[in-house]
């Protein structure tokens, strides 16, 4: 099958490239550096010939609110024009967990403008949002540092691996399209500052967590709830405080099968929203 990944060259499109050319597909690299830019539309048409599924992986060159609506919103418009014409059978987007919840953020704007352009499209879609990935805490560090003190909400917390993430991209691309959305996230949640400070815990660097409950996430006030599935996801594997949280996966697993509460979980469940009675870790 024929596939045009657009932005094949990023951090998870260049992953999803790799895997779906070694499960035997036609793949084409879309990205300005290869020629194809959603843009200005150009190298479009020949990218599309004979494409039956397109993965948007795309991003704009800047989070800044004006620029990614610009980027989503246009690039949006002119890949739905030119699928049409060459007749797509299923549109992929990645986009994020919580859109909805926080449209006074401009980039969230800009994900909702480009989930609602495929949605009403008329091409058959399947919108995966996904909670953050792991590579952000390092940007959470960097954006929130002040000295060696890193500020940052006790606000909940799923971050998933990249590799989780690629690997949900090509299943859910393979599959039939959803006409509607599926989320992901990593397999376990926690506070902000506990993933963090699990985070630095592993580097060199001499940096120290300060924890605050102001609800700030990259400057902006946000739901507690905003970062984290509110119903059903699909978990990744690799978690980056599994080992260390009481939490595991198969708490979940459990928790959906029947609805029973689990011994060993301390903190809510993502899949039930349910407290568990505190015991020590298994
Ligand atoms: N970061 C997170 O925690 C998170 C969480 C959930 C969802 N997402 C979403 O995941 C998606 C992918 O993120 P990422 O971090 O993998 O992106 P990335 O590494 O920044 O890569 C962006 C890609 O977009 C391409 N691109 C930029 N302008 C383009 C244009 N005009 N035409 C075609 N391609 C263009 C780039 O091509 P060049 O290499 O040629 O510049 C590059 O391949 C984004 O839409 C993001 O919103 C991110």
């Amino acid at each position: 099958m024929k596939v045009l990944v657009i932005g094949g060259t990023g951090l998870i499109g260049k992953d999803v490239c790799v895997k779906l050319q070694n499960a035997g597909h036609e793949v084409i690299v879309g990205s300005p550096s290869r020629g194809v830019d959603i843009l200005t539309g150009e190298g479009l048409e020949e990218a599309l010939a004979g494409t039956a599924v397109v993965i948007d992986l795309s991003n704009s060159q800047s989070p800044d609110g004006e620029t990614a609506l610009h980027f989503f919103g246009t690039a949006g418009k002119n890949l739905v024009a030119a699928e049409k014409i060459a007749n797509v059978k299923h549109h992929l987007i990645l986009s994020i967990v919580g859109v909805p919840l926080a449209q006074h953020i401009g980039y969230l704007q800009a994900k909702k403008l480009q989930e609602d352009t495929i949605a009403t499209s008329g091409i058959p879609y399947t919108i995966i949002r996904s909670t953050q990935f792991h590579e952000h805490i390092s940007t959470i560090i960097d954006v929130q540092s002040e000295g060696k003190a890193v500020h940052v909400s006790t606000v909940d917390y799923q971050p998933i691996a990249v590799a989780d993430v690629v690997s949900y991209v090509v299943k859910f691309a393979l599959e039939e399209p959803k006409n509607g959305i599926v989320e992901i996230a990593g397999p376990d949640r926690g506070r902000m500052n506990e993933f963090v400070k699990s985070y630095l815990d592993e580097k060199p660097e001499e940096k120290v967590v300060v924890a605050n409950d102001d609800n700030k996430y990259m400057f902006f006030e946000i739901p507690r709830g905003l970062l984290v599935p509110a119903g059903d996801f699909h978990p990744g594997k690799s978690g980056l405080m599994t080992g260390k949280s009481p939490h595991k996966p198969d708490d979940c697993g459990q928790y959906r099968a029947t609805g029973s509460i689990s011994p060993c979980c301390p903190i809510p469940c993502p899949a039930a929203r349910l407290t568990c009675t505190p015991s020590a870790p298994r």
